[in-house]
């Protein structure tokens, strides 16, 4: 196979590195890399660092044209099978998402047509700014993918999330998206996944939740990206991580999961709302704690938005799958959401059997498709129920790629 071109885009921060380290990693995993630096990242590293590694040419300077039949930002631009910007910093990210083009990174990757990688390092606060968050979403809707920081010890002194994703992780995502297209038959098929609880506020201290722990959507999100998705994963509160380069997305409300589900609904391929969804919130929201009183509460609720129904309504190429929680008459209920969703799939599990539903790392599903078909599945781990379902997804979807071509 023809070795794939990356380009390695190295911004100022301490990580700076670690982005050495997946260079060598990267030119040991025989693809070839070229480094491109920003004047801060040089403050930490040298170039000659990156030149030893890639055995490359490093890039820093947009005006020093090495050869002068080329421009070198767009000759790199167009050379790049795969563009990764490790570490990303705050800066770089805001600089990006508006269009500023003030060096020979920024100049590069607006004039890049091919993917691009933003793996951001930096302090938790600064990633948890709204600034920041503002421009990653800005970024995910230009088609830039994310891999997100992970958590830990941080050169600033604080624990929390802001550390660059391991080199030896970021060359499995890229060997996944390079290297292995024949296992992957969701490649350049785009998966919205909701997963985890939502939380229902009824003043500062209280809210109304569930048992979800995402393990399941988490488990579908990794699986979806191992077989070649770009995966957006719109998550409630959980505490496991989320898989690297998954662009995550975190909600609390079920009407915070509706704003970001609808906002992303028109580009996706593939929806699956493995999320627990508080069907019902209280009816006011109290900004200060309700104090106790002698004698019973009574409190009102009201409906939350039906998201899948929504989206069934909405439809327009898009393969929807919801799942049912169910503690009875599953195959009824399951067929019921088919219907009354317009869902192309629904995955129902009982959550009172042992071994399936919430929180633990099994489950045991039964997968309804329109077509009154339906496939059983053992009790298996979570990561298997995933592999099921997906293919399941790509079966409908070379189905339907025939219907129409019979048309
Ligand atoms: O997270 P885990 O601990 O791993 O647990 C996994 C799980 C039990 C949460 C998962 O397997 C599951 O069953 N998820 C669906 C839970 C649920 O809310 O089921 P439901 O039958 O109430 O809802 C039906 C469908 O409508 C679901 O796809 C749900 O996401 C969606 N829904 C529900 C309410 C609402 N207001 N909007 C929705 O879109």
């Amino acid at each position: 196979m023809d070795k794939k071109n990356i380009l390695l885009c190295v911004t100022g921060g301490i990580a700076v590195y670690k982005a050495a380290a997946l260079t060598s990693k990267l030119s040991q995993a025989n693809f070839n890399v070229k480094v491109m630096m920003t004047a801060s990242a040089m403050e930490f590293v040298t170039p000659l660092t990156f030149q030893a590694m890639s055995r490359n040419d490093v890039y820093f300077d947009t005006f020093d044209e090495k050869d002068s039949a080329k421009i070198a930002h767009i000759d790199l631009a167009d050379w790049a099978d795969l563009i990764i910007v490790a570490p990303a910093t705050a800066n770089t990210i805001g600089k990006l998402a508006n269009g500023i083009a003030d060096d020979m990174v920024t100049t590069t990757l607006l004039a890049a047509t091919a993917p691009v990688w933003i793996a951001p390092a930096m302090n938790v606060h600064m990633y948890d700014h709204p600034a920041v968050k503002k421009n990653i979403e800005t970024l995910h809707t230009f088609g830039h993918r994310f891999i997100e920081p992970s958590e830990g010890f941080l050169a600033c002194g604080y624990i929390g999330k802001g550390r660059l994703e391991e080199p030896e992780k970021i060359v499995n995502l890229v060997q996944d998206k390079l290297t292995k297209p024949s296992k992957q038959p969701l490649q350049n098929k785009k998966v919205l996944i909701t997963a985890g609880p939502t939380r229902e506020h009824v003043d500062p201290i209280r809210f109304f939740t569930n048992h979800s722990s995402g393990k399941m959507g988490y488990a579908i999100a990794a699986k979806a990206l191992e077989l070649g998705a770009e995966v957006t994963l719109v998550s409630g509160p959980v505490t496991i991580p989320a898989p690297a380069g998954v662009n995550v997305i975190q909600i609390e409300t079920a009407e915070e999961m509706k704003i970001a589900v609808m906002q992303h609904y028109r580009e996706m391929d593939i929806i699956i709302k493995s999320a627990a969804v508080a069907d019902y919130r209280p009816a006011v929201h109290h900004s200060e704690k309700i104090k106790k009183k002698d004698g019973a509460m009574v409190m009102e609720f009201e409906r939350t938005a039906d998201i899948l129904k929504t989206l069934g309504q909405e439809k327009e190429h898009q393969i929807l799958v919801g799942f049912a929680a169910e503690t009875q008459d599953v195959e009824y209920y399951a067929m019921k959401k088919l219907q009354d969703k317009n869902a192309d799939i629904i995955v129902a599990n009982n959550v009172k059997q042992e071994g399936a539903g919430f929180s633990g790392d099994t489950n045991i599903v039964t997968i309804y498709h329109r077509d009154g078909s339906k496939k059983e599945l053992p009790l298996l781990s979570k990561e298997k129920v995933a592999e099921a379902l997906l293919l399941e997804v790509d079966k409908l979807i070379k189905q339907k790629v025939q219907g129409q071509d019979l048309l």
